[in-house]
């Protein structure tokens, strides 16, 4: 048997949608339009190639897309005086800047210049807290993807043995906070783990988060067990190039109970809560 096909795809258009529509009561009953700041320093094409989509997306939903693309050479402290009028526009609610920043920035000292309650990533050392802590917070958007997934295919996840791998601040530490906060029994995994493929055979949820592609294996995966996956790995594909996941799809597909496919998984759920925190910084700023 095969594993059901989690369609972030289509997940992400029914979010999308109920965004559209809450942006558009807030314009009707509240004069209100919800508007997004996405700064992109350099010209990395992968990072244009996102901002872009953002962009478009952010409009498509009703809201203001205000995109600002500064050169590679930019000083920190010129990137640090936007941010500040970002932090002090009405018209933002949510601001973005769009990571891997030059090697010469500071990224923490930059993710810190941003207000808290603008800080639609939830990367800023307040929100990493507060989630940390249980507590209301604005939280990553590639997690907060992972889990609404995860929630719409089992309902309840208590109790369950979750194996995030990976351990980054962007997606394996949150991850891992979300899924104690639903009462699974949480590992996280990473280089130094010692026999990866057995601690990864417990798991009933698997989220892959190591930006290695195909490094899971088939023969890894605890028959029937859910697999997310949230690697987004170019590959050469003849003279062109292909997206694969950190996952071995064709293998864990015939193992796994439910599998998020690359494309068309993780990637739209994340863009999709970008939206959906925006409009949550709104309505909070507006009390
Ligand atoms: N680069 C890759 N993923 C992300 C993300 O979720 N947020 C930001 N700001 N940059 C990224």
């Amino acid at each position: 048997m095969t594993a059901t096909i989690i369609d972030g795809k289509a997940f992400a258009a029914t979010i999308r949608e109920k965004v559209a529509g809450h942006v558009a009561r807030l314009k009707s009953e509240a004069d209100l339009t919800p508007g997004l700041a996405v700064v992109l320093v350099g010209e990395d094409p992968a990072s244009q190639v996102y901002v872009r989509s953002k962009g478009r997306l952010t409009g498509e939903a009703g809201m203001k897309s205000f995109q600002h693309s500064l050169p590679a050479d930019t000083p920190q402290a010129d990137l640090v005086d936007l941010v500040d009028r970002l932090n002090r526009d009405p018209q933002v609610h949510g601001i973005l800047v769009q990571l891997p920043l030059p090697a010469y920035m500071d990224s923490e000292a930059v993710i810190n210049a941003i207000a808290p309650e603008k800080d639609v990533d939830g990367f800023h050392i307040s929100n990493v807290g507060l989630l940390g802590t249980g507590q209301s917070a604005m939280v990553p958007c590639t997690p907060l993807g992972c889990l609404m997934m995860l929630r719409a295919h089992h309902g309840s996840l208590s109790g369950m043995n979750a194996v995030v791998v990976g351990r980054s601040n962007i997606v394996g530490k949150p991850m891992a906070q979300l899924l104690l906060g639903e009462s699974c029994t949480v590992t996280i995994a990473h280089s130094r783990t010692r026999d990866l493929p057995a601690v990864v055979r417990q798991a009933d949820i698997v989220v892959a988060a190591v930006g290695q592609p195909k490094m899971v294996q088939g023969d890894w995966i605890k028959p029937g067990a859910t697999v997310i996956d949230v690697g987004i790995n170019r590959v050469p594909n003849g003279e062109k190039t292909r997206l694969v996941g950190d996952v071995d799809f064709d293998a864990a597909v015939q193992v796994a109970g439910a599998i998020t496919p690359v494309p068309g998984g993780v990637g739209p759920m994340t863009i999709a809560c970008l939206l959906a925190n925006t409009v949550t910084a709104c309505c909070k700023m507006n009390g």
